[in-house]
């Protein structure tokens, strides 16, 4: 939803600092947690997702590439909450918030998408696990639907800069009862 070189040239406004990582690979990971060490974070935000090859239709679907998504959809953001977890409990906001999709939802699913769809399933369920783990050390975990955003939003898609201002707005409100919810960018429950 960044558009190309916007980080780049946010860092070259001095607004942010880029650090370069894979959540595929946990060496890459660690090694950030560790030179971040005694850095709380405020918000630990899992927006890194991988759509997955098309097609992804029954019958069509390519094992390997969905073991990939899987990799960095589902398993990313809780490697991410294990390495950062003590940066986040040593923070105001104590928040870490997944970027999901409403294509997760088992309720309306209308079928296809496997290897995306199951992965949004799956992460929500591993929100989920993490604020119930993550309660203790008063730490709000969210899953968010931030979607459809589209170039063509006349096709009915918010655009990124909508989705992103209605998002860090949910994430504004967020209070610890809200840990453990799928929200939609207006800040409505998302069906599981
Ligand atoms: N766009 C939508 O309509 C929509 C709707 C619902 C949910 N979502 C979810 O929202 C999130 C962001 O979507 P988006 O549209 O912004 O996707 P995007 O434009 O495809 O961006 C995905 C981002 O994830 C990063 N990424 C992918 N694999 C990574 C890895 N192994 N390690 C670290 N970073 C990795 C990519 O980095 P590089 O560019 O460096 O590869 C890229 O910055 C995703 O989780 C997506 O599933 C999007």
């Amino acid at each position: 939803m960044v558009a190309p070189g916007g980080a780049v040239a946010l860092a070259a406004a001095g607004r942010v600092t880029l650090h370069a990582f894979d959540v595929a690979e946990h060496r890459t990971v660690d090694r950030l947690a560790r030179e971040l060490a005694g850095e709380p974070i405020d918000i630990l935000l899992n927006a890194a997702g991988l759509a997955g090859h098309e097609p992804q239709a029954f019958g069509l679907v390519d094992y390997s590439d969905w073991l990939a998504v899987l990799q960095v959809n589902v398993m990313g953001p809780l490697k991410m909450a294990e390495s950062f977890v003590d940066h986040v409990e040593a923070s105001e906001r104590r928040t870490i918030a997944i970027l999901s999709s409403r294509m997760g939802s088992i309720h309306e699913t209308p079928g296809g998408y496997y290897p995306y769809s199951s992965s949004k399933a799956a992460v929500n369920m591993v929100g989920r696990s993490l604020a119930a783990d993550l309660d203790a050390r008063d730490i709000t975990v969210v899953m968010l639907n931030p979607g459809p955003v589209a170039a063509a939003t006349d096709r009915g898609g918010l655009s990124a800069t909508a989705s992103v201002a209605q998002l860090r707005a949910v994430i504004e409100r967020l209070t610890p009862a809200d840990s453990g919810s799928f929200l939609n960018y207006d800040g409505s429950a998302c069906p599981w």
